[in-house]
């Protein structure tokens, strides 16, 4: 509150200071009294005696209108730009999709118009203790040695533990390092007309070395496979999967069995691997005929510490591999749950027969 004695005439001085100065800091020192003083009387003079105020705006109107501006410096820009981005992500749809459809039903020619068989070669689990080495050595062997027998790996080749099951090598003799070796002498073989990827294999993802162990000789193929073997003027159409959907405690077969019914049986066989336990059965569908084959091959870890730890049995003797014959004569597929006793009745089949020309009437 200013003190009432302040005169007018201190209050005019003031103000008509800031007149002719326009600014209080330049009508203080004009005037040789502090700013303080001066605001002071100039405020003062102003409430009492109703005098305009005069002091100049801060900022001018133009200020306002054109407030000052900056340029900032040019950035080269981390991200791609979007176009070019999208144009990328076009391509790599076209080539994802283009490489599913092209292995839908993918086909495989026999080149020789004879009986062959295809060896469904369950899981190996190689580098596995409990793994039965000498029953493989043999069955690989047998496909090697057997005119017209082909493989179909159902994965799941090495144990390959990763993250917190790495503690399992501890519980196998094998390291990892030869189990990759073991890997790479089975995935070598020549006889391999397909391998999948299993559960064991798929851990290791895009970086797993069985990708570029099997590339150029063998399609490989993550989990499931479908595809269809051309020889002579038959055809036959297989739907391989290390395990389909589903399961019951009642019938290992329930799952390509369900895969079967659910597609109009729409294979000739559908096999599976996976769970350790063998089923095969051929079926009829009453209502169309079509024939078609249900599978589940064991593999070849016969003493499985995990399996026994559950209380499932293991007492299964065949069934480590599921051989398909087929006749080309014919048409028929006939699937065996022993190796040994395939490549007999293959061998049996492609025997060179002797033809009797029909006797004219
Ligand atoms: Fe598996
Ligand atoms: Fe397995």
């Amino acid at each position: 509150m200013a003190p009432k004695s302040l005169p007018e005439a201190l209050c005019r001085e003031a103000w008509e200071a800031v007149v002719a100065a326009g600014t209080l800091a330049d009508a203080a020192r004009a005037m040789g009294v502090s700013r303080q003083t001066l605001e002071h009387r100039y405020h003062e003079g102003r409430r009492r005696f109703g005098w305009e105020d005069v002091l100049r705006p801060a900022f001018s109107a133009k200020a306002y209108e054109e407030p000052p501006r900056f340029t900032p410096p040019e950035l080269a820009d981390a991200l791609e730009d979007i176009e070019a981005w999208l144009d990328r992500r076009e391509g790599e749809f076209a080539r994802k999709k283009a490489a599913g459809d092209a292995r839908k039903w993918m086909e495989f020619t026999i080149t020789e118009n004879a009986p062959f068989a295809l060896v469904f070669v369950g899981d190996p689990h190689g580098d596995d203790d409990g793994c039965d080495i000498s029953l493989l050595r043999r069955h690989v062997a047998l496909i090697e040695h057997t005119p017209g027998m082909f493989g179909v790996g159902m994965g799941d080749w090495v144990n390959a533990w990763v993250g917190r099951l790495e503690r399992l090598y501890g519980e196998q003799a094998t390291t990892k390092a030869q189990g990759w070796r073991f890997a790479e002498w089975i995935l070598g073989k020549e006889f391999w007309l397909l391998m999948l990827l299993g559960n064991h294999d798929l851990w290791h993802g895009a970086g797993s070395p069985l990708r570029w162990m099997s590339r150029g000789h063998a399609v490989m193929a993550d989990w499931q496979a479908k595809f269809q073997v051309r020889c002579g003027d038959q055809v036959w159409r297989i739907w391989a999967a290390h395990d389909f959907p589903g399961s019951s405690a009642w019938n290992r077969l329930h799952a390509p069995g369900k895969r079967a019914a659910l597609t109009g049986h729409d294979a000739d066989l559908f096999i599976a691997a996976h769970r350790h336990c063998f089923g095969l059965a051929e079926q009829q569908d009453e209502h169309t005929g079509k024939v078609s084959w249900l599978a589940r091959a064991k593999g070849y870890k016969v003493a499985d510490t995990y399996a026994a730890n559950l209380g499932y049995g293991q007492a299964q003797d065949r069934g480590h591999s599921i051989v398909a014959v087929c006749d080309p004569a014919t048409g028929r597929m006939t699937c065996f749950s022993d190796v040994e006793e395939a490549a007999r009745y293959l061998t049996w089949l492609r025997r060179p027969r002797v033809r009797v020309p029909a006797v004219a009437a």
